[in-house]
């Protein structure tokens, strides 16, 4: 499944911060255990490309990307890896051109109405609104919808079991990513079942949440 179909049908995407890659299948298959084919891996630690090569070559039913890509050599690094698509939390032009000519989807973070007009102009409108919470969650979204009806946004930044559903429920918003579902200690204790708990809870509520 392509990559703007896999947003549309999960609608949460995991985003994952791993110490050790020899984790990185174990964590992928409770995730889809618990009914999401979809994760980010951070390039937060230096174990992110190694993850997202164990996954890419292990677990055919998972779609993985790369996030917190900060410029073209960490989206190279992840796409060696067999990344499918990069998040980065920022707007940089340079990297969107990079990955466009490579054709890989990116989701560039903006939250204003500038970074926006960025996107769009390199024919981008599937953004990450990231920190979501802190710069003013669904009000925001709203607000910047009115101009810009053709973005589908990703909020991303404070989002919980508790708040994800409001979030989905508005129309410009196509899915949420949250750290919440893979919390980085229950990776390092491998405590997988509570990741598909986790994950399992949370597609389940947000099956029944449609966009108005
Ligand atoms: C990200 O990189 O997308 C965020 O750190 C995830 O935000 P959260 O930890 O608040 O879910």
């Amino acid at each position: 499944m392509n990559f703007y179909d896999s947003v549309k049908e999960n609608r949460i995407i995991p985003v994952v911060k791993i110490n050790d890659a020899d984790k990185a299948v174990k964590l992928s298959n409770a995730i889809t255990e618990g009914g999401i084919n979809i994760c980010e891996i951070t390039f937060r630690t230096p174990a992110a490309p190694f993850a997202i090569e164990n996954i890419s070559k292990n677990c055919p039913d998972m779609l993985v990307g790369a996030g917190t890509v900060l410029n073209v050599q960490q989206a190279k690094d992840a796409l060696d890896a067999g990344a499918s698509f990069i998040v980065s939390p920022g707007m940089s032009g340079e990297l969107c051109k990079y990955c466009i000519s490579r054709n890989i989807p990116i989701v560039p973070g903006c939250v204003t109405a500038s970074e926006i007009t960025e996107a769009l102009s390199l024919g981008l409108n599937v953004i990450k609104f990231f920190p979501s919470e802190a710069f003013g969650d669904l009000k925001t979204i709203k607000a910047l919808s009115a101009p810009f009806p053709m973005i589908e946004f990703i909020p991303t930044g404070g989002i919980s079991y508790e708040n994800i559903d409001t979030y989905l429920n508005f129309k410009s918003v196509i899915a949420c990513g949250a750290s919440y579902l893979t919390p980085e200690k229950l990776i390092d204790e491998e405590n997988f079942d509570e990741i598909t708990r986790l994950c399992k809870i949370s597609k389940d509520k947000v099956s029944n949440v449609y966009r108005t």
